[in-house]
């Protein structure tokens, strides 16, 4: 609680975080195995600003195995400038400290899914965070349920500290620049062309996250992200030097992502594992919590535009290897996903 009486953001009394003991973190947020194989692989980007064409090659086949056995890797030398990442977090810190009434005033309503958030929920458990989403874009236009209205969404920025909506903005520009490049390594690694899938992304809506894990006095109770799986493409982010994002391996371990500064944490969403027809796997993952340094991080959901259908593609498929999904629009498939219980992909595809 804050000296001068005012609520905070996150109640630690409010038994909503208590998470029933199946769900709770087994390991801390700064736990990692030692090994080498126990990590997530880490890729150097470095040759593709070379002119040496087998070292790119590497480069793409390494990044579609660590699609097919992780779902998760880090990304290194990626052209984004630690600057902005440096300034992104200074910027976000001096919102989050501020009152929760300061933070309220640009609060996600309903009709604008954009903002200040501090109750949000992941699979139906509390996360112990608070959020300031935006979007890549700035702006989008949605058709509702029904497809007879449309939403109109515009970003919501706070007066104070004046200078986060622009540190957002370039981080936003510059990450969205390096997921254009994964797209397209990702899309080699399956031998297909380059700007294969880039059609999805015409008229993207892409959201950013600044996600704030403030303190938590109950860190083996809680958690600042449930176990989930992302419904995007990818999602590609930065975190702090803190550590907390735990990814569930497939002999069923929770394997702490070690922080790298500067690097980038790229992991597969439901999407790519629909074009993929399986060969990618979008794993799930956790953020766990602690008592005494906040986290920062900051993902961009890599998303298709809600108007386009996704399904496997068609190169991919044969008659020993058929179409695991049928396609499926995107917008529908979110809201569906939102719903809560969307399990006609079977159980891999529990859009979580
Ligand atoms: C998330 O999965 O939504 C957040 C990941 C993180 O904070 O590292
Ligand atoms: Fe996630």
């Amino acid at each position: 609680f804050k000296d001068d009486g005012s609520k905070p953001a996150l109640d630690p009394a409010d038994p909503t975080f208590v998470l029933d003991p199946e769900f709770r973190p087994k390991t801390k947020h700064n736990e990692f195995l030692e090994s080498q194989n126990d990590q997530i692989p880490v890729i150097d980007l470095a040759p593709l600003t070379s002119n040496d064409e087998e070292a790119v090659r590497k480069v793409i086949q390494e990044i579609g195995k660590a699609a097919e056995e992780w779902g998760f890797f880090q990304v290194v030398n990626h052209g984004v400038p630690l600057e902005l990442i440096d300034r992104l977090e200074k910027e976000a810190v001096a919102f989050f400290t501020l009152s929760l009434e300061e933070k309220k005033k640009i609060c996600r309503t309903f009709d604008q899914p954009v903002g200040y958030y501090n109750a949000e929920l992941t699979k139906n458990h509390r996360d112990w965070k608070e959020v300031l989403d935006y979007l890549v874009r700035g702006s989008v236009v949605l058709p509702d349920e029904s497809n007879t209205t449309t939403l109109s969404i515009t970003n919501r920025w706070p007066q104070n500290p004046p200078g986060l909506r622009e540190a957002a903005e370039v981080y936003a520009k510059s990450t969205e620049q390096l997921a254009y490049r994964i797209l397209e390594l990702l899309s080699q690694s399956l031998g297909l062309p380059a700007e294969y899938f880039h059609k999805y992304f015409e008229n993207h809506a892409s959201p950013v996250r600044i996600n704030y894990y403030p303190v938590c006095p109950i860190p083996d109770l809680a958690l600042g992200v449930s176990r989930h799986k992302d419904p995007s493409a990818f999602t590609i982010l930065v975190q702090d030097e803190v550590g907390g994002l735990q990814v569930r391996r497939s002999d069923g371990e929770w394997i702490g992502v070690k922080p790298r500064r500067g690097a980038f944490v790229i992991n597969i969403g439901a999407t790519f594992q629909m074009w993929s027809n399986d060969r990618f796997k979008s794993v799930e993952h956790q953020v766990v919590v602690n008592e005494n340094r906040a986290r920062l991080s900051f993902p961009m959901f890599f998303s298709p535009a809600s108007s386009t259908d996704i399904e496997p593609a068609p190169e991919l498929l044969s008659e020993s290897s058929p179409a695991r999904y049928y396609p499926m629009n995107y917008g529908y498939f979110m809201r569906k996903r939102n719903d809560g219980n969307f399990k006609q992909y079977g159980e891999d595809i529990q859009i979580e």
